[in-house]
């Protein structure tokens, strides 16, 4: 069978990549610990279960709008008002099968074949392979630790081409953790306003997994003369501990979002009606849950903060939010392995972590930025304590000099 073309340049998702290949680990008898997908380990909160189940017992089993329903479009506006002061109409907000699909809508609703996207790296590795598929071309901008992982104005403006479609941000990010501030978001959007063929991407859907004294602010509220070219992707998989229902949402100009409510109904017809029953209760109901799951993931944060500040050769820059830590391997790079191997990239730190500490994890190069590690801090605290200790371990056991 012949493969598309476009497919040739396209990875499968790195983190699921690496997650397979624990599982088969584990699977042949092997003690892994998988720190490679990014989910809360926590069950969804018994509301919202609860409401979902009420909706498939009551018959809410049929098609909804494509767009998504009623109920859940309005919830979503609703949290629009509520946390971010933005004013959303139905007509501006889309409801998908996870955020991933409205990114996925918003890009094939726009791209022209060779037409570009900035990412500022380290990023979410799907955007690049979104693009790719649908023949855009990633501009990649990189964003170094020294820069605090955040994209730069002057940087931004030098990456901008009459090509240039969309910007990408993400705060906080996957996998740095960094967050934007209102201030940094302003330079930028004085930036994009010298440019009004460049639309804006703001995936926000870690926006409540926040560690800092000055939180999360949208995009949407920190640039609102940018509104006509912004689309704000969000969801609840992270928040609410619903990776599996599959429910994402975004909030943009109607006529971007009519556009990609046209691609959805050609290739999915719209997310679950039982999902998104769920979902209208979790944006709707108690948010103490949030809260917890916060306060877990930011323990767990500082957990591998001080583990990784013991470990000679890896360095880690408190992430701001998000659940994940993405730590520089530089020292590590030019070192042999107990089996000969020299380690010449990140790739073949995360191979030797994974041969040798049974530790998943994924390489930096996934997310455009080398040499790091991405380890999830979504796992249980003593599971990510064995975790660190196991690659501890592995790092005392390399020899020889950096180069
Ligand atoms: C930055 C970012 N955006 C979007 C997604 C996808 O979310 P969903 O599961 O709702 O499709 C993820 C999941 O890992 C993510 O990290």
């Amino acid at each position: 069978m012949r493969l598309a073309t476009a497919l040739a340049a396209v990875q499968p998702s790195a983190s699921m990549a690496v997650s397979d290949a624990a599982k088969a680990l584990k699977a042949a008898g092997e003690d892994v610990i998988d720190l490679g997908l990014g989910e809360p380990d926590f069950d969804t909160p018994a509301h919202i279960v609860e409401a979902a189940y009420c909706a498939a017992k009551e018959g809410q089993t049929r098609y909804t709008p494509t767009g998504g329903s009623a109920a859940l479009k309005q919830a979503v506006a609703r949290k629009f008002e509520r946390e971010n002061g933005l004013h959303f109409a139905p007509s501006e907000i889309i409801v998908s099968n996870g955020a991933k699909q409205v990114i996925f809508d918003a890009l094939m609703a726009t791209l022209e074949a060779g037409d570009e996207v900035i990412l500022a790296a380290p990023y979410f590795g799907s955007y690049a392979d979104i693009i790719r598929i649908l023949g855009g071309v990633p501009v990649v901008v990189a964003c170094p630790a020294e820069a605090g992982f955040r994209l730069q104005p002057a940087d931004l403006e030098a990456a901008i081409t009459p090509r240039t479609r969309w910007l990408i941000l993400n705060s906080p990010s996957n996998p740095s953790g960094a967050i934007y501030t209102r201030a940094q978001y302003t330079a930028l959007g004085a930036v994009l306003l010298r440019h009004p063929g460049v639309n804006i991407l703001s995936d926000e859907i870690y926006e409540h997994i926040t560690f800092t004294e000055s939180g999360f602010v949208s995009f949407g509220a920190a640039c609102p003369d940018l509104r006509e070219r912004t689309l704000i992707v969000n969801g609840v998989s992270k928040a609410y501990a619903m990776t599996g229902w599959r429910i994402g949402y975004g909030a943009g100009p109607a006529m971007l979002i009519k556009a990609m409510t046209t691609v959805q109904s050609q290739a999915t017809s719209g997310a679950s009606s039982i999902s998104q029953a769920g979902a209208v209760a979790a944006l709707d109901g108690p948010q103490d849950k949030v809260a917890e799951f916060c306060a877990a993931f930011h323990r767990r944060r500082d957990l591998v903060v001080n583990h990784i500040a013991a470990i000679p050769g890896l360095d880690l820059q408190p992430p701001e939010g998000a659940f994940y830590a993405y730590i520089e391997c530089t020292g590590w790079i030019g070192k042999t392995t107990p089996d000969g191997t020299r380690l010449a990239t990140d790739a073949d730190v995360a191979a030797y972590l994974l041969d040798h500490a049974k530790v998943a994890l994924v390489p930096g190069a996934a997310y455009g930025l080398s040499p790091f590690i991405r380890i999830s801090t979504a796992t249980a605290d003593a599971i990510l304590d064995t975790a660190l200790s196991r690659i501890a371990s592995a790092g005392d056991a390399l020899t020889g000099a950096t180069p």
